[in-house]
């Protein structure tokens, strides 16, 4: 058995080394909201509560779905890795991908430094040059297909796209025979089906990416993004079904279906079993919340 964390959405907070330049446009808005609002909703001590938890339960290896800034500063991916690091798994057991908040402004895409701090933990068995997005990492039975959905979308909408030749390489290194041989398990930060209105939140080209493994199929797709459990299937080759789980946020605050939380994927052959551990305001602890078998 394949024992896969998935936790998403952190939004750790940490202004430490920021600069007042740092804060026009986009990051402006962001840095209010954050001060306002963030704060409240998103809590600092219950993730570290939830590392806690996750460091005392067997994992194979730990997905980090996106979102693990507000707005992309160095300091928050910093804070982020830090966080990481003291779960104590190798990098090479560790994947992190960003989501829309790792990609709020353009100078952090153009210059790469969400993919410097996080290098360790994007080391691709298999990438499709020239493009950083999509990468695979190998681990036993299992195969992570790992792509990047978030764009700086130079609004203030939260949607996302893989594009074209994303599409492409998820398609082709879905289909790589070293990937086929495994479980094959694709993850991205948005959801590839709307759960949440409006558009201007959700992947634009989700029927596309439905198309793509339509033909190529997968085992499992995971993602984050809108802070709560998340469950759907798409279609997948010869009328198999794929399962499409999304984990709600690592640090939110709120009642126990949505509060602070984190997955684990017991994969054992086609089918696994998904275990969502939550924060319990009673006891200030994590709990297992709800079990259920997929195959
Ligand atoms: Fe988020």
């Amino acid at each position: 058995m394949f024992r896969l964390a998935h936790v998403t959405d952190l939004h750790v907070r940490s202004f430490a080394g920021a600069r007042l330049r740092d804060f026009f446009g986009k990051r402006a808005v962001g840095a209010i909201n954050l001060g306002l609002i963030r704060r409240r909703k998103y809590r600092m001590d219950f993730l570290e509560e939830l590392g806690k938890d996750l460091r005392a339960r067997p994992h194979d290896h730990l997905v980090v779905s996106g979102d693990l800034g507000n707005v992309s500063l160095l300091s928050e991916w910093r804070a982020a890795r830090s966080w990481i690091e003291r779960i104590g798994a190798s990098a090479e057991n560790t994947t992190v991908i960003p989501g829309n908040h790792d990609v709020y402004v353009e100078e952090v895409v153009v210059s790469g430094a969400f993919e410097q701090i996080f290098a360790a933990y994007q080391r691709a068995d298999a990438r499709l040059q020239p493009n950083t997005y999509p990468f695979a990492r190998l681990r036993g039975e299992v195969a992570l297909v790992c792509a990047s959905s978030g764009v700086p979308t130079g609004d203030l909408g939260a949607w996302g796209r893989l594009g074209e030749a994303q599409l492409r390489q998820v398609e082709a290194l879905l289909a790589a025979p070293e990937v086929r041989a495994r479980f094959r398990v694709l993850v991205l930060h948005h959801p590839p089906v709307m759960h949440r209105p409006p558009e201007n939140r959700n992947l634009r080209d989700r029927a596309q990416l439905a198309e793509v493994l339509a033909r190529v199929g997968a085992d499992l797709v995971l993602h984050g993004h809108d802070h709560r459990d998340e469950f759907a299937e798409l279609a997948g080759p010869d009328g198999r079904r794929i399962p499409v789980v999304g984990g709600g946020s690592a640090s939110y605050v709120g009642p126990v279906e949505r509060c602070s939380r984190y997955n684990i994927y017991e994969i054992d052959g086609p089918r696994f079993d998904l275990i969502t551990y939550a924060h319990d305001s009673a006891t200030g602890a994590f709990r297992e919340f709800r079990r259920r078998t997929i195959s």
